[in-house]
């Protein structure tokens, strides 16, 4: 198949930042998806509905001409987050989620939840008005392994939370592991996941034989090759469970090829191709549409799109970097390499 057009697909799992950056990044990811969830981990988070929507009009404000695009925001959850707020976002037009990052987990993570029992009052209104819980699954215990913060999240935290709240609806953002793959398809329809593109093309050798590539640093890290294929098969079983979340997070390239680089990939400019090359290498470029424009909105309770894009299987080269901030440049992820894919 050398032409496919599918229902034009969302993200459901990006990073765009604020201020100058938002001239770089609004216009890359727009040109790619319809809508996207807009995650809230800027300095200073954005906690209430409130901030959100100023966050979106300063996100609109950077939409190029005659493109439409509508950010679905989403709150920061804090220690402090109070449990009216969550009724506010079921009101809102524009507020889909609550995301809690354990604090420290990743980039802006300092203000996220300490310990999860004690938030259980506002997770107690997420489950009742049925609002999604956005996660970043891992601990952060010092001794606890970099590739098995997953796994350990799952068993200390996820399924406790989960005996406690079984009607939560919940995403598992980025996962990298087959445990969490598996957590997620023994759980009710109430459990979703996303998938980025590098966890489906890549694994931890990419990123460490030869010598340490920092572009492929992000958090949570690359996992080994039978997670990446675990992925790849539920990403592209047609389980609605699992659907498009580039998590593409920009970070300069001054910032990533630094002795203590950042962690993010930012894939937005060729996301969908990226996610096509993955879904044509294991034979499943049928299964895409599902995955990318399908699932995410049924999840949560929106419209499906009702445009197309077309992608042809024709080479284009990722360029080496792009214009950043004020001067500064920032390397896409698979910078300077050929894919088989070009959206038209
Ligand atoms: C993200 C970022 O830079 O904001 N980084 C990352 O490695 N994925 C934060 C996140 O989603 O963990
Ligand atoms: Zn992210």
């Amino acid at each position: 198949m050398n032409t496919i057009t599918l229902l034009q697909p969302d993200d459901w799992h990006a990073h765009l930042r604020d201020g100058l950056a938002l001239e770089r990044t609004v216009p890359d990811l727009a040109k790619q998806f319809s809508r996207a969830i807009c995650m809230p981990n800027l300095v200073p988070p954005v906690k209430t509905v409130e901030e959100a929507e100023a966050y979106r009009s300063r996100i609109m404000a950077h939409v190029p001409e005659g493109i439409e695009f509508d950010p679905r925001m989403v709150l920061y959850f804090t220690d402090q987050t109070s449990p009216k707020e969550i009724l506010k976002i079921k009101k809102s037009e524009h507020v889909n989620a609550i995301k809690l990052y354990p604090a420290g987990a990743t980039t802006n993570s300092d203000n996220g939840v300490s310990d999860i029992s004690k938030v259980y009052a506002v997770i107690e209104q997420l489950e009742k008005h049925q609002v999604p819980l956005l996660l970043h699954g891992e601990v952060t215990h010092n001794h606890v392994d970099i590739f098995d913060r997953e796994k350990r999240f799952l068993d200390e935290v996820l399924s406790p939370l989960m005996k406690q709240f079984p009607g939560l609806k919940l995403v598992l953002e980025h996962i990298t592991t087959s445990e969490a793959a598996n957590f997620v398809l023994e759980h009710d329809r109430n459990v979703a996941a996303t998938i980025t593109p590098q966890h489906l093309l890549f694994n931890r050798n990419d990123m460490l034989v030869g010598g340490v590539k920092p572009h492929f640093y992000c958090l949570p890290i690359l996992k080994r090759q039978t997670h990446q294929q675990t992925l790849l098969e539920v990403a592209t079983s047609g389980n609605p469970k699992f659907f498009l979340g580039t998590d593409s997070a920009p970070h300069s390239k001054n910032a990533k090829e630094n002795a203590c680089g950042c962690a993010g990939c930012y894939s937005a400019p060729t996301a969908i191709e990226l996610y096509a090359q993955a879904f044509d290498q294991a034979g499943k470029i049928d299964r895409l549409e599902g995955f990318a424009s399908h699932f995410g909105a049924d999840f949560y309770g929106l419209p499906r799109n009702t445009s197309t894009i077309t992608l042809v299987k024709e080479d284009q080269i990722i360029p080496e970097s792009l214009d950043y901030l004020d001067g500064e440049k920032i390397v896409p992820l698979y910078a300077g390499k050929t894919i088989q894919w070009r959206k038209l």
